[in-house]
């Protein structure tokens, strides 16, 4: 490895778990600085109690936790929803969604702290690393950025544990986990394990956040879900701040089998992976987005919005959140949101989901319009003629395969 560069104080995102209480201690052992821990809440439900106390009972010199749950809803979940950002079809970017917002607190506690490096335990495989580092560059060049999965030479988990014993580090459990996993109020991922044979059925026990569609509830569920420029605000009715919007319709949707995705997806480094995820509120949230546009958003708008869509999530996932592009897409986005206000209706029946229903006070939908009883005159009939006449012009003066 590199010779290290000197660092005074180092900001390292942490967890409390074995990985990153190994670095913690590398770091001060490899470096001769300080550390200060950082903690981001985004919903994972880790216990944090204890969490400053561990931290320093293993050198650290200060820990910060920063509660970042609504801001990651409102600022970072509800932006993908208006923007319709899917990853290869399926992916509805639980953890790419969640690293900007982690990376931009984690500079300003680095900032705030006296730090003039960053560490992150992100593996030198995935697209978490991309996303914690692009966005450091973006926002705070003058870091400097240690990714120790990158550089040291502890291999394993048992070379972790070994690790941890020599140096008297504290780490409660130390069975093996199964599985990669990470979860956020967005979502929950599983890779690694026996996922990595993409033939592999995941076992049922392996999953937290939805319930088998199986065992869902045998009568349907429904739900009114409502808008306004493009952001959920309103569960049957009732008004709901961000995250416990997505908390309700998590506890929803997940009691009803909803959201589960099985996929093999491109990551940004060059490699295939399988991964499985739960996303039981934003599954729910995508689809009633979508009905609500379908009665508020201009047919080209939609459609523009509908190219953007793909880009859009293949920035987020590769990381370019704090990028010029996506900027501009967003903004483009926004644009594109004015006028999506109203509500859908829902229904929900083990692991699948239905819309039947929606409306809006500014819906662009016209009964009498689209009517199939006589209308008053708006729409001539023949005036379809012509316009099928003109459209298929060309179409009749191309040559045909026969001649
Ligand atoms: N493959 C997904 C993504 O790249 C999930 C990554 C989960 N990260 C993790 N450290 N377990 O967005």
């Amino acid at each position: 490895m590199s010779a290290p560069k000197s660092v005074r104080r180092v900001c390292l995102a942490y967890s409390g778990g074995l990985d990153t209480s190994v670095i913690l201690r590398w770091l001060i052992e490899q470096y001769d600085c300080e550390v200060v821990a950082y903690c981001a809440d985004v919903g994972q439900e880790e216990e944090l109690s204890g969490l400053p106390e561990k931290a320093k009972a293993t050198g650290a010199v200060d820990c910060v936790i920063r509660d970042l749950r609504e801001e990651f809803v409102r600022d970072y979940v509800f932006p993908a929803v208006q923007a319709n950002a899917v990853y290869e079809g399926v992916y509805l970017l639980g953890t790419a969604l969640a690293r900007p917002v982690i990376a931009k607190h984690h500079i300003e506690v680095a900032r705030e702290t006296g730090c003039d490096a960053v560490a992150h335990g992100a593996t030198g495989k995935g697209n978490d690393q991309v996303r914690f580092e692009l966005t450091f560059r973006a926002l705070a060049p003058e870091l400097q950025v240690i990714a120790p999965w990158r550089d040291w030479d502890l291999r394993s988990r048992t070379d972790c544990l070994a690790y941890a014993e020599k140096h008297g580090i504290p780490v409660t459990a130390t069975l093996k986990k199964p599985y990669s996993i990470d979860r956020n109020l967005l979502h929950c991922s599983f890779e690694g394990g026996i996922l990595e044979d993409p033939w592999r059925a995941p076992e049922e026990e392996m999953f937290i956040l939805t319930q088998s569609p199986e065992e869902a509830p045998d009568v349907p569920a429904e739900v009114v879900i409502g808008f306004e420029e493009g952001c959920p605000v309103q569960v049957d009715g009732e008004r709901l701040e961000p995250a416990a919007l997505l908390q309700r319709l998590n506890q929803l949707a997940g009691s009803h089998g909803i959201g589960r995705v099985d996929m093999v997806e491109n990551r940004f480094v060059g490699l295939k992976c399988r991964g499985v995820y739960e996303t039981p509120g934003g599954t729910l949230l995508h689809a009633a987005h979508r009905a609500v546009e379908s009665i508020t958003l201009d047919r080209e708008v939609m459609h523009e919005r509908d190219r953007l869509s793909p880009r859009f999530a293949e920035l987020v996932y590769n990381g370019f959140w704090f990028s010029p592009e996506f900027d501009f897409l967003r903004a483009a986005v926004l644009r594109s949101q004015q006028n999506v206000t109203g509500e859908a209706r829902l229904k929900l029946y083990k692991g699948g989901l239905q819309v039947t229903g929606r409306q809006s006070p500014v819906s662009l939908y016209s009964e009498e319009l689209a009517t199939f009883e006589e209308d008053a005159g708006a729409y001539d009939q023949a005036d379809a003629t012509g316009f099928i006449r003109l459209q298929g012009l060309r179409l009749a003066a191309r040559p045909t395969d026969s001649d």
